[in-house]
């Protein structure tokens, strides 16, 4: 078997050095998918001019930013700095959405920091027009285990609105085993699941039945830091938007949410400020195309470029080859 994970690509600056000549993006460049006008650009979420380039005349019916925390996975900015940038984004988020949309936003709490960013932000989306709507937590199936506070296995995801968008109810996979809850219904006392729509209970807002990327499953991306399960952007996507919709992301990093748009046949409008992250949200999705493969399980996206070098890590048995993975509310 193959192993050859690549590490963390945002602080190697010797294997950044070596990746840069094989992105296809530089700054301000954006990639147009033949297949159906999917983009990727290497662009700054915060700047109206590249976000204008992105979008073109298009408004979006979806935004699902997962943008840095402010935490390990950010140089970090003093939580006001951090704010004064977010607003920039969420601003601009507001301008390209179609007045029947939906955003969502992950965002985490540093425990060890009064819980920054997750509550200022919250406050700051006070300013704008958006409707709050949900506050989801999605539950990691493996956390940072330490014997002195609560293991850390959450992650946040914001859920906002304007004017009156789409959604769908989805459900898991989770069979419905409560009984209980008689109602009268037509002159006859049912019980829940002869009332309910589906046999699987719905995730609310509690997300507990979605696995965190890890190296041995077929949509890793090695080398990206910061990837978020498949299954649980293809349930916002399927939530709040329908088939050929238009879904954006400005922190596409791995590219999950392209990925997830091809899946659910939305088309998605992306950008990264990182070359390296661009190449491989187009690689990820030129590999789905050419093979039906969601990652690179047991490969990296460079492979072909970095054969045999000494860049890659060998993998044992049971060890993530991210560990950033297991600190305590990073994602
Ligand atoms: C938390 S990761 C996103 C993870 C993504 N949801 C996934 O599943 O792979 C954040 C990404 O934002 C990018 N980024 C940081 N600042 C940015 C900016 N100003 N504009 C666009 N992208 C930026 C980083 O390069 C990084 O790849």
């Amino acid at each position: 078997m193959k192993n050859n994970p690549l590490p963390r690509l945002d602080t190697d600056t010797d294997l950044r050095d070596k990746l840069l000549p094989f992105c296809r993006l530089s700054y301000g460049e954006v990639w147009i998918d033949p297949y159906n006008g999917n983009k990727v650009g290497c662009l700054d979420a915060t700047n109206s001019s590249d976000v204008t380039r992105l979008m073109g005349n298009e408004l979006a019916t979806l935004a699902i930013h997962d943008p840095p925390y402010n935490l390990v996975a950010f140089k970090q900015r003093d939580i006001s700095e951090y704010i004064v940038w977010c607003r920039k984004w969420i601003d601009l988020t507001w301008l390209v959405l179609d007045q029947n949309s939906s955003l969502y936003v992950w965002l985490g709490a540093d425990q060890d920091q009064h819980f920054q960013p997750l509550p200022d932000f919250m406050v700051m989306m006070r300013e704008f027009p958006f409707a709050s709507r949900s506050f989801i937590t999605m539950r990691n199936q493996r956390g940072y285990g330490t014997q002195k506070n609560w293991m850390a296995v959450r992650q946040e995801l914001l859920y906002y609105t304007k004017g009156k968008p789409y959604f769908e109810v989805q459900y898991t996979d989770i069979p419905k085993i409560l009984r209980g809850y008689y109602k009268e219904v037509g002159g006859e006392m049912t019980e829940n699941l002869q009332r309910s729509k589906s046999d699987t209970i719905r995730p609310g807002n509690v997300w507990v039945d979605i696995q965190q990327v890890f190296y041995r499953m077929e949509e890793n991306v090695s080398g990206c830091y910061a990837q978020k399960p498949l299954k649980s952007i293809e349930r916002i996507i399927e939530a709040s938007s329908q088939k050929d919709d238009l879904v954006i992301d400005f922190f596409s990093h791995s590219g999950t949410t392209l990925i997830a748009s091809a899946l659910s046949k939305r088309r998605c409008f992306t950008m990264d400020i990182d070359p390296i992250y661009c190449e491989i949200t187009i690689r990820r999705l030129e590999r789905f195309r050419k093979t039906g493969k969601l990652g690179w399980q047991n490969g990296n996206p460079f492979e072909h470029e970095l054969e045999e070098s000494a860049y890659t890590q060998p993998v044992s048995e049971g060890t993530s080859v991210q560990p950033e993975f297991a600190q305590p509310t990073l994602f």
